[in-house]
């Protein structure tokens, strides 16, 4: 599972480097069979109205804030529940 976070300016003001530590966070709170999860960050995703833009594998969330990183942990590990 590969989660992008917008470090472009605009998101970066908006609050990104918040929005990745609390992905660090929860990332280390997961299982060990999660290991496969990468955290990074992109390059502007032309969203910025609606940063943060963070990408779980391909799926674009915008208006991502801190406390919303466990839940999309836990949609990427388990769609669909
Ligand atoms: S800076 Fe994040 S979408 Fe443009």
């Amino acid at each position: 599972m590969k989660i992008k976070v917008c470090v472009g300016s605009s998101c970066h003001l908006k609050g990104a480097p918040a929005v990745i530590t609390a992905f660090q966070e929860a990332i280390s709170r997961q299982p060990s069979e999660h290991a496969e999860l990468e955290l990074g960050g992109c390059f502007c995703q032309d969203h910025c109205q609606e940063g943060v833009v963070v990408r779980v594998d391909g799926r674009l969330y915008t208006n991502v804030t801190p406390d919303m990183a466990e839940s999309l942990l836990k949609e990427g590990v388990e769609p669909g529940e």
